[in-house]
């Protein structure tokens, strides 16, 4: 019988999806022992936003929140999601920051780090996934998901078969975007399951109302691992729900580790909290809908809603139309990268402003330009020729891995902090957040003086 392994997300992505992070680690810690007997593969409980999130918003260190899981969840697998070459950010950091942060990620306790790059460009992971390896965690390799000429099947079972050479300990289909419809998930995990003799884990998202069906389709080629959320946070914009596809994959036969009575318990934990998100409006029930936009407009729905809003500020609304058709083409142009951030991002201001110019590529963004300089990585496919002479000039684009260009900057960064950074974890949340670690440094070192006043005060009261 074969069997299906269940990564949770209700700590990681469906937290990101469904109330931008805003979960507080004291709202969970209740939950996390009862996760831990479960039976799950894995659980996801780290990325870019979390770690944002806890040091802008939720006054936390991310580092310290690793730990504390890590300690109520000795037996199942912590697991995290790191954008290469970029960490958790959008600009490339040097080798040595990369090692550093993966080196602190693995020893604070994380098991598995899924890495991906926007541009699925495999040198802008090769050093996270060497030091991963080296560091004797799990390099789960993504491949992010995208429809396009240039997106053929072979080149994603190639891509499959490179990331297996890396070291890859499982191959991760990620549709971040929750367009891959359940036809092309059986056949992409046919292709990568007949390239590579390594397991395949599908991470999807409802929004467009797919999601349920691509995993089965998926399962029925032979995906070994779903990513799902904990019923009451998942949906919409976030995993389908665990306990409706562990009952239903049981039914039809796989086994699946997952004991539905712990699973009910870890719901009933969390049903109060979704409530209380309800009530005060950070969870928007709008983003529990399902919205098919993306799928007439083949392109993901945060991006639309971006659009949506700038041509609002704009007050050129009525130019909508004329802007999602001039999307694709400008994805074409750019040799069609898959819209993820910081690509969907770039796409959609320089159609926009292509068509509120009035011409094409008149005004080129910065970003767009710094993408045909080669400073993202390889385009997928070919970037336009006039397009990058509008952009470059005679400037010489990149050809090598853009990191190759950067000098070491962890010894230098830690020099010039002091002992405002307590140890490397703080030099390396500086790093990804600088004004935002700072913030938090102050704000830290503000609560340690008031809390040392306190205990004088009680010491004196006890004479
Ligand atoms: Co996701």
């Amino acid at each position: 019988m074969k069997k299906v392994h269940f990564t949770e997300t209700v700590l990681r992505d469906a937290n990101q999806s469904l109330i931008a992070t805003r979960l507080p680690y004291d709202k969970f810690e209740g939950a996390l022992e009862t996760i831990n007997k479960a039976g799950y593969y894995s659980a996801e409980c780290w990325g870019g936003a979390t770690f944002d999130s806890c040091l802008r918003y939720l006054g936390e260190d991310p580092w310290e929140r690793l730990r504390k899981i890590k300690a109520k969840m000795p037996d199942t697998k912590l697991q995290m999601l790191l954008r290469g070459q970029n960490l958790l950010g959008y600009k490339h950091y040097p080798d040595d920051v990369v090692r550093k942060f993966v080196e602190h990620a693995v020893t604070n306790g994380m098991d598995i780090i899924r890495i991906f790059d926007a541009l699925n460009d495999l040198r802008n992971i090769e050093v996270a996934v060497d030091e991963t390896i080296k560091r004797g965690a799990m390099a789960s390799i993504a491949i992010s998901y995208t429809q396009s000429p240039v997106h053929t099947m072979e080149k994603f079972a190639q891509m499959a078969k490179d990331m297996q050479k890396m070291g890859a300990g499982s191959i991760c289909i990620k549709d971040m975007a929750g367009v891959m419809s359940p036809a092309e998930a059986h056949d992409l995990v046919s292709a990568i399951k007949d390239s590579v003799d390594l397991p395949v884990v599908l991470h999807t998202h409802c929004t467009t109302g797919l999601a349920f069906m691509t995993i089965l389709k998926a399962v029925e080629a032979g995906a070994d691992i779903i990513d799902t959320a904990i019923s009451c946070f998942s949906g919409g914009t976030s995993q389908p729900a665990t306990e409706t596809l562990a009952y239903a994959l049981k039914q039809l036969g796989y086994e699946v580790d997952l004991d539905e009575k712990v699973l009910k318990e870890i719901n009933d934990y969390f049903k109060p909290i979704r409530d209380e998100f309800l009530a005060t409006g950070t969870l928007d029930p709008k983003v529990m809908a399902t919205d098919t936009q993306a799928l007439n407009y083949k392109i993901p729905g945060g991006m639309l809603s971006n659009l949506i809003s700038q041509l609002k500020a704009q007050n050129a609304i009525d130019k909508l139309e004329e802007v999602l058709l001039e999307t694709p083409r400008v994805r074409e142009d750019l040799g069609y990268p898959p819209l993820v951030t910081p690509m969907s991002q770039m796409v959609g201001v320089q159609a926009a402003t292509n068509v509120l110019v009035g011409e094409r590529y008149k005004n080129i963004g910065k970003e767009v330009k710094a993408y045909c300089r080669g400073e993202y990585g390889k385009a997928p496919g070919e970037i336009n020729a006039d397009l990058m002479k509008k952009a470059l000039g005679d400037e010489t684009p990149v050809t090598c891995r853009y990191a190759d260009l950067l000098e070491p900057e962890f010894d230098k960064v830690k020099a010039t902090l002091g002992d405002v950074a307590k140890n490397d974890e703080d030099v390396l949340s500086y790093i990804a957040f600088p004004q935002v670690a700072e913030k938090f440094f102050a704000e830290r070192k503000e609560k340690e003086e008031r809390k040392a006043t306190y205990t004088i005060e009680i010491m004196e009261d006890n004479d």
